[in-house]
């Protein structure tokens, strides 16, 4: 299928996708601060990041379908499991294929924590930082609008909330530990 609302919607997807994995991140980074329970409570803001998750990736697997299903350029659905081995823009498209594996392991572990040693849970789901990375480096790398000005402000804003969230979290852990 050569269309161009597939080309429209893996673009549209791929945005928003960025936008709701920082989201998720951050509301992850939160739920382990201090300051989580205080505003909203600490179950609620576990609930949404765990919502968000699964509704990212319902939509990871519609901006990777367009992809594929559009015939416009090749990519088949290995290029999008197996990273750096497709001929389309092998090294950018590889990022996004590297975050999707990276999600995958940790949604999985996710789904199975209750049955896993809790370390290495917890370890597992550290990848989630390297998935978020990852697509930004993808999206920087790949896409049409990458460098129009309001794309650049989506991702800069996507950076800086988890940077602030990052630092919020471990300079105030830092503190709390120092007052201690
Ligand atoms: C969590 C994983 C991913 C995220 C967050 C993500 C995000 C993005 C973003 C932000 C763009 C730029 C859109 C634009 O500015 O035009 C993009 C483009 C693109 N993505 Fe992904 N992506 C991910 C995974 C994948 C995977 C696994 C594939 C493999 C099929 C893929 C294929 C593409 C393609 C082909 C484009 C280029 C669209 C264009 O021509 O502009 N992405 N993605």
């Amino acid at each position: 299928m050569n269309q161009m609302w597939l080309w429209f919607l893996n673009r549209g997807t791929g945005v928003v996708l960025l936008g709701l994995m920082t989201l998720t991140v951050v509301l992850g980074i939160w739920t382990t601060t201090g300051r989580a329970g205080r505003g909203m409570p600490r179950f609620v803001t576990q609930q949404l990041h765990r919502n968000l998750s699964l509704v990212s990736a319902v939509l990871l697997v519609v901006h990777v379908a367009a992809a594929v299903l559009d015939s416009y350029v090749t990519i088949d659905w290995v290029d999008a499991i197996v990273p750096f081995i497709g001929s389309y823009k092998p090294l950018w498209l590889g990022f996004g294929t590297l975050a999707l594996d990276l999600i995958a392991v940790t949604i999985v572990t996710s789904l199975l924590r209750h049955r896993m040693n809790e370390r290495l849970w917890r370890g597992l789901h550290l990848l989630s930082y390297g998935a978020w990375g990852v697509s930004v480096v993808h999206g920087l790398g790949i896409g049409t609008d990458a460098l129009a000005p309001w794309s650049w402000w989506v991702t800069v804003l996507c950076v800086a909330a988890v940077a602030i969230a990052w630092t919020i979290r471990f300079v105030g852990g830092w503190v709390q530990g120092a007052k201690a």
